[in-house]
């Protein structure tokens, strides 16, 4: 299949040049999220031809997911990368991003997703939640106008393909007819492994170029992702994820509204570490 749609934004709408870099240099958290985020994802390819072998059949998903899809998330990889590259030239992002790509490319298989198309579309949902969240804590904790106008194009798509994959849900759903319960299931599997595997891996891979010295020093890792997670939480949209997270399960209005606060106040922990 080639590729023939316009994407909504490209690289070259980015003025490198005109980074603030007073703004954003010194900021080692905002290294740490950044370079981590653009390490997973510039992996997405490595996950995509799972995800269109999982939907066989269903060319219109399939078509959106490697036309336009895959397109869009490898190019908020370059576009991240980019920037660090750019602000942060001393980090060697390539020996970086091959050292995480060896050992994310060995987790990302296929018995990963929901064997149930219409679960696993719920679960996609998940992980969009959980990047249009990154997005716009990003977004928001900075005043570096090249990254703030970066960060609002990656949070526009994400919440775009949650949308997408939201719709397709919705159809699959009544299709498979599985109950509420299973869907619960499913988001909650999905929160877990978000947060177990892409970010920690990616995060660690950062750090082990940083500080070769202190290579398998868990406290040390632990201490400067923490910080940078601290830094992300308070930043975290806990209503609108929470928000997006119930949305597959189709409350009724009543208990969604009575579920919303609580489970905002925990939101923030979801992702994260
Ligand atoms: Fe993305
Ligand atoms: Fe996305």
């Amino acid at each position: 299949m080639s590729y023939t749609a316009p994407l909504p934004w490209t690289l070259d709408s980015l003025d490198l040049d005109r980074i603030d870099l007073s703004r954003i240099r010194h900021n080692e958290d905002m290294f740490f999220l950044l370079c981590s985020s653009s390490f997973v994802e510039s992996g997405s390819d490595l996950y995509t031809q799972n995800l269109i072998d999982h939907f066989a059949g269903d060319q219109e998903l399939q078509i959106w997911l490697s036309q336009h899809w895959e397109h869009e998330e490898l190019q908020h990889g370059r576009a991240l990368a980019a920037y660090v590259r750019t602000v942060w030239p001393e980090f060697d992002w390539d020996s970086g991003f091959k050292a995480f790509w060896n050992e994310y490319g060995a987790v990302c298989t296929a018995e990963q997703l929901e064997p149930s198309r219409g679960l696993e579309l719920a679960a996609r949902c998940v992980v969009e939640t959980g990047t249009a969240s990154l997005y716009r804590a990003l977004n928001e904790i900075t005043d570096e106008p090249v990254l703030k106008q970066l960060t609002h194009h990656i949070k526009s798509d994400e919440v775009r393909h949650y949308k997408h994959f939201y719709q397709h849900y919705q159809v699959y759903r009544e299709r498979e007819g599985f109950g509420r319960y299973k869907v619960f299931r499913a988001i909650l599997r999905r929160v877990r492994e978000v947060k177990r595997e892409d970010s920690d891996i990616a995060l660690r891979h950062v750090f082990n170029l940083c500080y070769p010295h202190h290579l398998g020093n868990e406290t040390e890792f632990r201490r400067i992702s923490d910080r940078a997670q601290g830094l992300l939480r308070r930043h975290i949209p806990a209503e609108m994820t929470v928000k997006m997270l119930l949305k597959p399960l189709d409350l009724p209005a009543r208990l969604q509204n009575s579920l919303q606060k609580p489970l905002a106040r925990i939101a923030k922990k979801l992702f994260l570490h």
